[in-house]
């Protein structure tokens, strides 16, 4: 029997927000006497039945994130969890509209407080941190380069990427170009949401007009054999989170998920959880799943890890040192 929580993991695609335990947003909206009571189900979990619900819940429990220390601690609680399950290198999503709702010297406090939960948690666990500042697509195409102008001027340190989740179906990609330019002058890696709950072609638009090396879900590009081999051929990385489009009926059971016939068909795949507690799961369940669904073994797992590094947005120093651990 593996003890999956104590193998070696990294994770790629994990919203800072949609970490947050449950108890954590409980604790916080009674410090603040907020009544969140209609985001929690009766067994304390979040409530959402689609990908919409899980979005407006997702921004409620946002709300009672009010401060940088807030966000120091939520950083500290969230690695705690990545730690337990095994986790040595982690690359969390930031959404600077839910830190200081796009105030550059707002966000530099908030920035500054989730480095030092980082260094906390490296100190704690020896975790490795890195942050990938994302625009939320529903919210527009101008609060997108927004993100983007701050996000450049406050690159470097443990701040490395740039990249855009939210609402999938909202606009097309190429409407966020602009954003993707000043993040790309900035020095900083991109990646963004695509193929989750749009098709392929969301996949395409994306690498079309955004210039990423890696996407977030893609998922769906199974869909369009050309696509695959356009995967195949740019070494374009996927973030797979598995247990995400499950609990999100993008497919009904482990055994319809495609991230195997991805992999074989020699598309570099990662697997990461996204938002953890909204979704039932962690990286200790998706790597078990992954054995138990496909067959998946050590040398599998450390394959997946090494592709991880390799797409990693962090410097040459850290990816060697973390690569070692895979070989
Ligand atoms: N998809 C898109 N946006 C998100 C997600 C997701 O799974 N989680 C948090 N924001
Ligand atoms: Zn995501």
């Amino acid at each position: 029997m593996i003890n999956w929580a104590a193998v070696p993991k990294t994770e790629l695609h994990l919203h800072i927000e949609g970490a947050a335990p449950p108890d954590f947003i409980r604790m916080l909206a009674a410090e603040k006497n907020v009544d969140l009571s209609k985001i929690f189900n009766d067994d304390g979990s979040y409530v959402w039945k689609d990908f919409a619900e899980f979005l407006q819940t997702y921004e409620a429990a946002c709300s009672v994130l009010q401060t940088p220390d807030d966000f120091r601690r939520l950083t500290e609680a969230v690695l705690d969890v990545s730690a337990a399950h095994g986790v040595i290198y982690t690359e969390m999503f930031l959404s600077p509209d839910f830190c200081g709702g796009g105030d550059l010297e707002a966000w530099k406090d908030y920035l500054a407080a989730m480095t030092v939960g980082a260094e906390n948690g490296k100190a704690k666990h020896g975790i490795e941190t890195r942050f990938i500042s994302t625009c939320i697509r529903h919210f527009g195409p101008e609060k997108a380069v927004q993100t983007a102008k701050i996000t450049a001027l406050t690159a470097g340190g443990l701040l490395t990427g740039y990249g855009m989740g939210g609402e999938e179906r909202h606009l097309h990609a190429a409407d966020f170009s602009k954003s993707f330019e000043i993040a790309a002058e900035a020095g900083l890696g991109l990646t963004s949401h695509a193929g989750e709950i749009c098709g392929a072609e969301s996949v395409r638009e994306t690498l079309d007009s955004l210039n990423v090396t890696r996407i977030g879900h893609g998922v769906r590009a199974i869909e369009d054999a050309d696509l695959i081999a356009r995967l195949v051929e740019e070494q374009i990385v996927l973030e797979v989170c598995p247990g995400s489009n499950i609990a999100l009926n993008v497919y009904p059971t482990w055994g319809d998920h495609p991230i195997e016939k991805l992999r074989k068909a020699g598309v570099p795949v990662t697997v990461s959880t996204d938002d953890p507690p909204y979704f039932y799961t962690d990286m200790t369940r998706e790597y078990r799943k992954l054995h138990e669904t496909f067959g998946w073994g050590l040398a599998d797992f450390q394959a997946i890890n090494r592709t991880a590094m390799k797409a990693a947005f962090c410097d040459d120093k850290t990816r060697q040192r973390l690569m070692a651990k895979f070989e």
